[in-house]
């Protein structure tokens, strides 16, 4: 079961976004599913200027209150965990420091946090969780994952890492993970398996380089074109 005592909610921005994900506007003008994007403000800064994006993550299935009051108990710790490995960190580019990390989380997520009642009464946060998404075939355009597979491939393990990316193409013609390190900075041993399932089940798969790392080597993402664009 997901519950909110599991969960670090820790929310990058919109211009983080864009960069980690190389998305140009014509990009941005895309359908675009977030999978898993948590408490990031990307999909209330895209709302905002006229852009379609939904979000889905299990964190959707509490309300506002909960959510901040796991922010407000979680702050403190992953800043002094960062504190601690600042070595794996690159600094510079906005965030020179870890209290300007911190000041810069914190306005994502309060960004997040204003939009989300009305966000989640306009259904663009919905409740659910990989591998398993509510949406039909082909309801997306462009699916983009940050911080989830392959961060966590000692904990999510290889099998969930082959059905998540299949789930993804299923809903999306695109999609598009983001970084390809595993929490230990080094890379995750999935990119390649995963990549080799993807190329066998027909797909495209990309490594690229984007214009953003914080983790220190972590500047590639993967894009996998499931299916010819219509
Ligand atoms: C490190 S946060 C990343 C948040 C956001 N994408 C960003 O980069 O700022 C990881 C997110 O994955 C979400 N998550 C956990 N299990 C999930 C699942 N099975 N499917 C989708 N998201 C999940 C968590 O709730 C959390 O919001």
């Amino acid at each position: 079961m997901f519950t909110l005592d599991r969960v670090v909610p820790w929310g990058r921005s919109f211009d983080e976004y864009r960069r980690m994900f190389g998305l140009p506007d014509k990009d941005l003008a895309l359908r675009i599913i977030g999978c898993g994007d948590g408490p990031a403000s990307f999909n209330a800064e895209a709302t905002r200027r006229g852009y379609q994006v939904v979000s889905c993550d299990p964190i959707y299935q509490f309300d506002n209150t909960q959510i901040e009051e796991r922010i407000a108990a979680t702050y403190e710790h992953v800043l002094e965990q960062t504190r601690r490995n600042a070595h794996d960190f690159v600094w510079g580019n906005g965030i020179r420091t870890v209290k300007e990390l911190g000041a810069v989380r914190m306005a994502a997520m309060r960004t997040f946090l204003a939009d989300y009642d009305a966000g989640k009464r306009a259904g663009r946060y919905v409740d659910a969780a990989l591998p398993a998404l509510p949406f039909e075939d082909g309801a997306f355009d462009l699916a983009l994952c940050s911080h989830f597979p392959f961060l966590y491939s000692t904990q999510l393990g290889e099998a969930f890492h082959r059905a998540a990316l299949h789930e993804m193409c299923r809903i999306a013609t695109e999609v598009r993970v983001f970084p390809l390190l595993a929490l230990e900075s080094h890379r995750s041993p999935f990119v390649e398996t995963c990549a080799a399932d993807l190329v066998g089940f027909g797909r495209e798969v990309a490594i690229e380089r984007v214009p953003y790392a914080f983790q220190r080597g972590g500047n590639e993402m993967m894009r996998v074109r499931c299916r010819s664009a219509s």
